[in-house]
């Protein structure tokens, strides 16, 4: 009798832009990290790019250094030329998640061509989180400095204070994590990005998620929303 075989189940496509959309705090650099990893597609967060640059001291990293520390969005053109260089790479060919861009109109509307241009659908996930709880999240975040998971120290702490759980790096809290700067980057959410959300929705590729839950049940919803279809 021939040996009994495991069929392996052909991984999932993503085939889609998929775009994170909420405010700081909101939880899309937690949440994309692990949708990336499910489909195997790039996770392209315009805030981790922006912090490469200032780490590596870059031309780009010390224009968008001062404006990130006060709390501001980075002129468009400077985070456009950025993205469309990103997205025009081989490994976004089966689709990718956008963390954090667009942020503004002039950004979503040049996305939207580009996206026409190579016939892919944007599907916009919108976390929703209450103002109260996205201070305590952004004052309590630390990230590793060696592998980027993210901690909380009051809700999901590491094991052992200030190191990470997978490899034992340093955690670190962002320079824009300080209150008096999380208050600007709401500001600047609520009058630059929250009209994305009406902008989306009148198209009909937005969904909202309740970004309140457990990290574990928000990754639960949001597969479950790509797996419907197209
Ligand atoms: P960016 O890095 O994108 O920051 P942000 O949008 O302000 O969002 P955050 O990264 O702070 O929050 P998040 O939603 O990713 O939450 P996270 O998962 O970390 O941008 C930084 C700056 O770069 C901008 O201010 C701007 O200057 C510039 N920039 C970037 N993109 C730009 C653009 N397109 N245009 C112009 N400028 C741009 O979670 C937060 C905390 O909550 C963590 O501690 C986490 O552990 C915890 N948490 C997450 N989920 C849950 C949950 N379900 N329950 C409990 N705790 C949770
Ligand atoms: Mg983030």
């Amino acid at each position: 009798m021939p040996e009994a075989s495991v069929q392996a189940r052909p991984a999932a496509k993503l085939g889609r832009a998929v775009i994170f959309l909420g405010p700081p705090g909101a939880g899309k650099g937690t949440q994309a990290k692990q949708v990336a990893q499910e489909y195997a597609v790039p996770h392209i967060s315009t805030g981790d790019m922006f912090r490469e640059h200032v780490s590596r001291g870059t031309p780009l990293g010390l224009r968008a250094k001062a404006i990130m520390e006060r709390g501001e969005l980075v002129p468009d053109d400077l985070v456009l030329s950025m993205v469309e260089e990103r997205i025009s790479r081989a490994d976004c060919a089966d689709g990718f998640i956008l963390d954090g861009f667009p942020r503004t109109l002039p950004q979503a509307q040049r996305l939207d061509e580009l996206l026409e241009r190579c016939k892919v659908q944007p599907l916009v996930v919108h976390f929703v989180v209450d103002s109260k709880q996205l201070i305590r999240r952004l004052t309590g975040r630390r990230t590793c400095g060696i592998c980027g998971k993210i901690y909380n120290i009051y809700d999901h702490p590491p094991k052992v204070a200030g190191r990470c759980d997978l490899d034992g790096g340093e955690l670190v809290q962002r320079p824009d994590d300080r209150e008096d700067v999380i208050a600007e980057r709401l500001a600047a959410y609520e009058r630059q990005t929250r009209p994305l959300v009406d902008y989306y929705r009148e198209r009909g590729v937005l969904r909202d998620v309740d970004g309140m839950a457990s990290p574990e049940a928000v990754t639960k919803n949001v597969l479950g929303l790509l797996a419907q279809k197209k």
